[in-house]
């Protein structure tokens, strides 16, 4: 791997975490680093939603995760959503780069996690439909993935297929796959 920020290098998805839960503060500062993420028209068009475990909502987001991620996800102290907001505030018309936007957001958001010790496995494997009309998080936000968040743990107590997969190497596509420079 060409030399680019710990931050970056290191992240990585686990499939099991510890029972060691994040710090508020260090929550804030994942938030904070979220915060200042550029979006169009500056629109900020996000919502991050964290939940402990023993919260009735993190309940909610675990009820409805697929039974993979429930598996992997059991462990995790920290269950958290990101929602987009559709429609721009200024003209009520659709941001078409509201998807863009959080994405950018959550990457500062895992970046700092990353910094402060934490881990993050995202999810698009749940039901929509279930996790919005339980959270009830109100008209023009639709939730775009949801996360487990925490400090990685032992992966001995997953099924073979997991801690396999866990265990695998990390492989990405060469960089001549998903780049052109043109040099004047
Ligand atoms: C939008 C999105 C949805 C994902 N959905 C799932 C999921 O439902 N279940 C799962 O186990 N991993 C999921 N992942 C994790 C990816 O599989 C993982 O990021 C990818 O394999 C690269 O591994 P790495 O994050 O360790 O680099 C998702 C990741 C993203 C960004």
């Amino acid at each position: 791997m060409n030399k680019i920020l710990n931050e970056i290098s290191s992240r990585f998805s686990p499939m099991a975490f510890s029972n060691v839960k994040p710090t508020e503060e260090s929550m804030q500062r994942m938030l904070e680093a979220a915060r200042w993420a550029p979006s169009s028209y500056n629109e900020q068009p996000w919502l991050f939603v964290l939940t402990l475990k023993g919260s009735e909502q993190y309940d909610m987001i675990y009820q409805s995760l697929i039974e993979y991620n429930q598996t992997w996800a059991e462990s995790a102290p920290v269950l958290g959503v990101v929602f987009g907001k559709t429609h721009l505030q200024e003209n009520g018309k659709l941001n078409s780069h509201f998807m863009y936007d959080a994405g950018a957001a959550m990457s500062n958001f895992y970046t700092q996690a990353t910094f402060e010790g934490y881990q993050l496995h995202q999810m698009g494997g749940y039901d929509i439909e279930k996790l919005e009309k339980s959270l009830q998080i109100g008209e023009g936000l639709k939730s775009i993935v949801v996360f487990a968040l925490g400090v990685p743990g032992d992966v001995k107590h997953l099924p073979q297929d997991m801690q396999a997969r866990a265990k695998a190497e990390r492989v990405r596509k060469p960089l001549e796959e998903i780049s052109k420079i043109y040099l004047g």
